[in-house]
């Protein structure tokens, strides 16, 4: 997958993206993330990004023409349309089946990040396909939500992580929570690792870990679990709090 990201502060994105499992990633030839100074297309006599509300109000809203000749370039660069993003707090909730669903449809996303008081609408009504939030709360500008949307799509691309099942057994994935994980010493402060995780026995420890996303899902995520794939012998086990023996 190439992902590019539009935005008036791309070191910010380049940052976070170009650094850890994501950097590695890039550097394998996995995937391919291109950060694109929106400054960079503003053509007009005084080189504006921005400008004042039609109507009057506060702040100021980024300008058509320069998103439009920036995405332009990039369909060129690629010879094709990339599905196009615009990181809102208005757009759907990101959630671990979008991103699925985002990286199995498209080979090439384009991230707009937005700043000040958004953006002129015409862009959304003409070139954005998607809007997506990373939550309901407000920030500042895009470049944090597009680097959590880049960042968690980045994951489900085959051969970014170093196993396709780190992504496929670990929460949200399944629509369970991750089971506890332990590392050495085995005793630490008085406490212990389960004894089933040191037996080496492993079709205990995929029971035991299975029994133990599913508990954890009721506790910590009840709405998840009122929806999770479980067999009712599993529910069951769990309702009547019969403990892993
Ligand atoms: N821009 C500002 N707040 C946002 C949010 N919650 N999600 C996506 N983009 C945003």
């Amino acid at each position: 997958m190439r992902i590019d990201i539009i935005t008036l502060f791309p070191e910010v994105c380049s940052a976070v993206l170009n650094e850890s499992i994501i950097g590695r990633a890039q550097k394998s030839g996995a995937l391919k993330i291109v950060f694109h100074q929106l400054r960079d297309y503003a053509f007009d006599k005084h080189k504006r990004v921005d400008d004042t509300p039609y109507g009057g109000g506060m702040g100021m809203v980024l300008k058509a023409e320069p998103i439009a000749l920036c995405f332009e370039a990039i369909c060129d660069q690629l010879g094709e349309r990339p599905h196009f993003v615009y990181m809102s707090p208005q757009g759907r909730v990101l959630n671990q089946q979008l991103l699925k669903d985002t990286a199995q449809k498209y080979k090439n996303v384009c991230i707009l990040c937005g700043h000040y008081e958004g953006i002129d609408e015409r862009v959304l009504e003409s070139l954005i396909d998607e809007e997506v939030s990373i939550g309901d709360y407000v920030l500042t500008g895009g470049e944090l939500p597009a680097c959590v949307y880049a960042d968690a799509l980045c994951r489900m691309i085959p051969g970014v992580l170093s196993d396709d099942s780190c992504f496929t057994e670990e929460s949200h994935y399944s629509g369970l929570l991750e089971y506890p994980q332990y590392t050495k010493p085995s005793s630490w402060r008085g406490m212990e690792v389960p004894q089933v995780l040191l037996s080496g026995h492993h079709k205990n420890i995929e029971d035991w870990r299975r029994y133990q996303s599913i508990k954890r899902t009721k506790e910590k995520r009840p709405d998840m679990y009122k929806i999770a794939e479980i067999s009712q012998e599993e529910r069951d086990k769990i309702d009547n709090k019969i403990e892993y023996k």
